[in-house]
This record gives structure tokens, sequence and C-alpha cells, in this order.
């Protein structure tokens, strides 16, 4: 972030304690038709048209270090292995052979000099998935090689993070981040390494999953501590960016702030963690805010100094997610040889955050799938969910969504460009 974006921040932030209702002309929102959180026929929209076409993280570049390593990737159904060629760069494919279909490798993760499929060997290349050696070649009549090669699939890495998009024509993975990969730079993210990563499968919409990361209208009502807010959501900064993307900036709450040694929500410090290598280049207003960014469709990162999770959600079905929570920092140990006991009580931390979300989003498909429900009306500090929906309805084709089940465009104007 800039000066000047931190600076513009810190003035919104101040409108947002000052104002008595939502700026003039904001649009009031229709509500959002309860057929997409709980119908068959949205649900198949999503599958054959937003899944097929978002970038959605497959893993880290150091996860295949050298060529010939490969990790898979099954998390939209369809099965890919990641590989590093010879030239070193990291390529994506369906793990589908071209004989009869088995996966082309089975182990999640691994290093081969050919994909092999162990079915009838079948051999492919790792730098392009040319079909290389066929046992018995005599015995198939016509057959053209070059027809046989593994399909491919578009993969893309932004500062260490490798991301997969199964549509050639999708626009390039850092014209898709836009403003939120010049944004967190500051990350270093190419330097950061996995620390440690939790999974959970909730039985509700993947749409329910996301939206909870979405708001901090919630956050004194689910997380509050002995009746303590840590954040201030009545301050809170929403900024709609390009392609669905979104920026969240909460100030502290008193409790927080004052604990921190701050005068105030907004004198910001340079704050370090005890413990914790830090990410020098964090500017400060991060360090004392909690700051989200939203990456469509899901990916939600609540940024910071001493490192961050990445929470993902992925579809299984339409009543079930599995969300994934995977800490990154800059660190100074092997997580291999298990977590030190200061990030062992940091996880146990952000999983009781985690752990209150997920007891919120447990019964809420059911209740939606009740007949109750006649609509989702959404408040201004709700909005991101609204700029969420529409980017939805964008990657499916509004030609293809049935009126009951649309939003309307409202908020385009809105949307920082
Ligand atoms: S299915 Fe792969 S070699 Fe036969
Ligand atoms: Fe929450």
């Amino acid at each position: 972030m800039t000066p000047e974006l931190v600076a513009r921040l810190t003035d919104e932030m101040r409108y947002e304690y000052s104002r008595t209702a939502p700026p003039e002309g904001f649009p009031r929102f229709p509500d959002i038709p309860v057929g997409r959180f709980v119908s068959d026929e949205f649900w198949d929209l999503e599958q054959r048209h937003l899944w097929t076409k978002v970038w959605v993280i497959a893993g880290r570049s150091e996860d295949a270090p050298n060529p010939g390593d490969f990790f898979t990737f099954d998390d939209l159904g369809s099965p890919m292995v990641l590989v590093r060629g010879n030239d070193g760069v990291l390529r994506a494919f369906y793990n589908t052979c071209q004989h009869r279909g088995a996966p082309v490798v089975r182990d999640a993760k691994g290093s081969a000099r050919l994909l092999r499929c162990q079915y009838h060997s079948w051999s492919y290349d790792i730098d392009d998935g040319h079909l290389v050696s066929v046992p018995d070649e005599r015995d198939f009549v016509g057959l053209v090689k070059e027809e046989r090669c593994l399909a491919t699939v578009r993969c893309e890495v932004w500062d260490g993070w490798v991301f997969i998009n199964q549509d050639p024509q999708a626009m390039s993975l850092l014209d898709w981040l836009g403003p939120v990969a010049r944004e967190l730079d500051e990350l270093q993210g190419a330097s950061l390494r996995t620390v440690a990563r939790r999974s959970e499968v909730v039985p509700c919409n993947w749409k329910v999953t996301a939206e909870a990361f979405l708001e901090v209208y919630h956050f004194r009502h689910i997380h509050s501590r002995g009746g303590e807010s840590l954040l201030d959501n009545r301050g809170a900064v929403m900024s709609l960016l390009p392609n669905g993307a979104s920026r969240m900036i909460t100030p502290f709450s008193r409790a927080t702030w004052s604990a921190m040694g701050m005068t105030d929500w907004d004198d910001f410090g340079h704050f370090e963690t005890p413990g914790f290598p830090d990410i020098p280049t964090v500017n400060d207003m991060v360090r004392s805010t909690s700051s989200a960014y939203s990456i469509f469709p899901n990916l939600i990162t609540p940024i910071a100094a001493h490192g961050f999770p990445f929470i993902t959600f992925w579809p299984i079905d339409k009543r079930t997610t599995r969300i994934d929570w995977i800490h990154y920092a800059p660190i100074d140990f092997d997580p291999d040889d298990g977590l030190p006991p200061h990030w062992d009580q940091r996880m146990r931390g952000f999983d009781l955050i985690m752990a209150e979300d997920f007891w919120n989003m447990a019964p809420m498909q059911k209740s939606l799938e009740s007949p109750a429900l006649r609509g989702i009306p959404i408040n201004y500090q709700e909005r991101r969910i609204w700029h969420f929906h529409e980017q939805i309805d964008a990657m499916i084709g509004l030609e293809n969504i049935d009126e009951s089940l649309r939003v309307e465009r409202l908020i385009e104007p809105y949307i920082e460009r």
C-alpha cells in the first residue's frame, strides 16, 4: 500500500465513524434470492460457468522446487497435476491419462523425469505433456501420438503462490488480481513459507462460508471476548475492487488499541510481535488494524506483519464446503520438525475464531432450505457480499440465470478503479 492509499483509507475510516446513515445516494439492495444458496439450478450454473473460469490457488512455488517435482490438485473436482519442467517453469495438466483415463500420477507429491501412467505405462513429457511412449504401440491402429498429449490447464505464479485456471481465454493472473497484487507486494510473498495448515468440512453452501469473512457486522456478536470485541465494526472501510475482489480495514476497539498502548484507533504504529520474525515492509496501518483482502471467488486473507493465513472455500456439494486455512510467515524454523510453542499457541487462538464461525455456519444451510426465509436483505456494511454476488453472476453470464435467481447490477459506481 502506498502512503497515499493509507491516508485515504484512514480518512474513510473517520467518515465511517461519523456517518449516521449510508452515504447519500447509496443503493437500497433488493433481497438476495435464497435460491442462490439452496437450488440445484444455481449450483449447476456455478459448476458449469464459474469454477471453470476462475483463478484459484493450488499451492506454493516451493511445493515443487526442482525440475520433475510435482504435486496434485483436486479441489475443484477435476484432478490436476502441477509439475516443474526441465526449463524451471511450473505447469498444470489434467491428471488424466489419454489412454483409458487413469490418473497419470497417484501420489499427492513426488518427483519424476516422465509422467508415467501406472495402468499401461503411457508416458508423458514433463515440459509440455506430449505423449513420449506407448508400450506395444504397434497394436494401436492409426494412433497419432501428437493428438494424445495431456490436457493443459493455465498455471501462473504470484509472489510464490501458484494459481490455476481452467479457462484458456482467462485474463492473466496478475491482471485478474490487479490492485490486490500491487498492494500486497509489501508482504514479500515469495520469501514466506507455509507454517501450518488446517481444514474443516462445514455443512453449508460455499457462499455461506465465504460471506462470513466479507463483513465484520457479526464480529462483536460471534467473536466477543468477555463482552469485549477486539474490533470496532463502526469504523470499518470496505473497498470494492475490480473482478470481485475487495479490501476491508477495521479499526481496533478501544479495549484493543488501549491495551496496545495506542492513544486512539488511528494512532498507527510500527508494532512488531515479540518472538515472531517480522515482514519489515508491512505498513503501520496494517500493524494497527485488522486488514483483510478477498480474491474472488474463494480466497480471503487477514494480513499481518508476522505472517497470516489464506482462508479458502472449496465446494463439495450444494450443502457441503471444505474450508482450509494455511498460515504463511517469514519463519526461522522448519515446520516439518513440529511447531514451536509460540506458533502452536497462535494457531490455537486463530482456530478458536474459526470454530466460532463454524458454530455459526453449521446450522445455517438447513435454516436457509426451510420455507421460512423470504429473501436476504444486505446492509451497507455488508456491501462486499453484494459485490461478490454480482461477480458470480458476471462469471455465469446473466443470460444463463433465471430472473428469479439474479442479483441486480448496482455496485459498478462504487468499484475503485
Ligand atoms: S490408462 Fe493410462 S496407460 Fe492405460
Ligand atoms: Fe467471523
